[in-house]
């Protein structure tokens, strides 16, 4: 038997009804936010995510799933959105009449990370951009609106961690003391960190080997570092959020997996997830428009973890399953053909109906309608025919009743409407 591919899995019905509840809920909320969706290829050119996310990334290094389509072209399934929606609105010039722009797209990404409980090779993301606002105001309404959505989720236990990148004009002191930092614990750093020591040096900081994490704790910290632009935004954006009542920390390490980030960059983290414990990432990208070719346009954006998500929602699944509201047991050719028709104008009619092609015994078609948790049972003998009705019974309270045949449709319609 063909097996599905390690680290991709397949959402079920019975999980899959949470996922269009999370997703609906999300869309809802993003589109009273402002946001609208925009839809995204799932393959895009190789350059455009090495360039974005950056060739000295985890991503970029290991982890695309990359191929030469048949003219030899190199392209990679998408390991994010970002760099796509940045794309997108660069190449149709969405920035022409207004700058100010919010996206949001929901879909699969690809990754070739070592799988475990909250990681897989493909997962979905929810991610929302905010395009042309400088301000740090619209960080805070991103970790807003991802906070409130939490809570709409009853995900349990989120904290935003925040800190800040810097900018193009005090990074780079920051990484010169960072490395002379780095040169002086060397000899106990991994054999990765060694290497992102020229490479990028920042990811040192959130390498999870307990000798690093050891070794870093004397490291410079980059708040110390920023220049007036950057420290002011930071200020900011804490001010904002304890105004609003949000928990959050602030978190030195949080250095994130792509190149792009400027200034403010965020998680929500959950107690609730294990080792995998941020539900969503994001920040501020202010150089990435114009670093694909657009005009110098500010950004910043987020993305959740939609597996994530689904894994630490408080609600239950099983409320969101839908059930059959009718079964018609219908014994005979006669009333089989008659049930037919019945349950096609029923559909039809925003009325989910169910019946027994094969003309089964009473028993066990009652025994089917009792499986698929059908609200009533309709049912249709020789004998009921033959007098112009059919017995109508409440599969909660057992209750029966004859119902004439004439005009049942919009009868069972006028009923069973949710
Ligand atoms: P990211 O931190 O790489 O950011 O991913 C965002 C979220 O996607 C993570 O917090 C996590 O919940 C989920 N995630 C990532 N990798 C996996 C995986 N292998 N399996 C399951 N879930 C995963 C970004 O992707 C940025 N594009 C976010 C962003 C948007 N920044 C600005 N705008």
């Amino acid at each position: 038997m063909i097996q599905l591919i390690r680290g991709f899995k397949d959402i079920l019905p019975g999980e899959v009804e949470l996922w269009q509840h999370i997703e609906h809920r999300a869309a809802e909320l993003l589109e009273d936010y402002g946001f609208r969706e925009i839809r995204i290829p799932i393959m895009e050119r190789t350059e455009l995510f090495s360039r974005s996310i950056g060739d000295a990334t985890d991503i970029v290094e290991k982890e695309m799933y990359t191929f030469p389509d048949r003219k030899g072209e190199l392209i990679t399934l998408r390991p994010e959105a970002t760099a796509s929606v940045v794309r997108a609105y660069i190449q149709h010039k969405m920035h022409a009449a207004d700058p100010v722009r919010k996206f949001y797209t929901v879909g699969p990404m690809f990754r070739r990370e070592r799988p475990q409980k909250g990681r897989y090779r493909q997962f979905y993301q929810i991610n929302a951009e905010i395009f042309g606002v400088a301000s740090p105001l619209a960080d805070v309404q991103l970790i807003v609106l991802l906070d409130t959505l939490f809570e709409r989720l009853e995900v349990p236990d989120v904290r935003a961690h925040i800190n800040s990148l810097g900018c193009p004009d005090c990074r780079p002191r920051y990484r010169e003391a960072l490395v002379s930092y780095l040169r002086t614990v060397e000899d106990v750093l991994c054999a990765d960190c060694r290497r992102r020591m020229t490479t990028n040096p920042l990811r040192v900081l959130d390498c999870k080997v307990p000798d690093c994490r050891q070794a870093m704790t004397g490291a410079p910290i980059l708040a110390d570092y920023l220049c007036d632009a950057c420290r002011k935004d930071f200020e900011t954006v804490k001010k904002q959020l304890e105004k609003l009542g949000i928990n959050y920390e602030i978190d030195g390490r949080l250095v994130r997996g792509l190149d792009y980030y400027t200034r403010t960059t965020f998680e929500m983290q959950t107690g609730a997830l294990g080792a995998q414990s941020a539900v969503a990432g994001g920040g501020r990208y202010d150089g990435l428009v114009k670093m694909l070719g657009g005009p110098a346009i500010p950004a910043t954006g987020f993305a959740v973890g939609f597996d994530r998500l689904a894994e630490v929602c408080g609600l239950s699944a099983e409320r969101f399953v839908r059930k059959p509201a009718l079964f018609i047991a219908a014994l005979g050719a006669p009333s089989q053909e008659i049930a037919f028709e019945w349950i096609c104008r029923l559909g039809a009619a925003g009325i989910e109906a169910e019946m027994d092609f094969e003309d089964r015994s009473l028993k066990s078609q009652m025994k089917r309608a009792d499986r698929l948790g059908a609200d009533y049972v309709l049912m249709l003998g020789e004998q009921e025919l033959s007098r112009g009705v059919a017995l109508l019974r409440n599969m909660r309270t057992r209750d029966q009743e004859e119902i004439p045949i004439k005009a049942i449709v919009a009868g069972l319609i006028h009923r069973l409407q949710p």
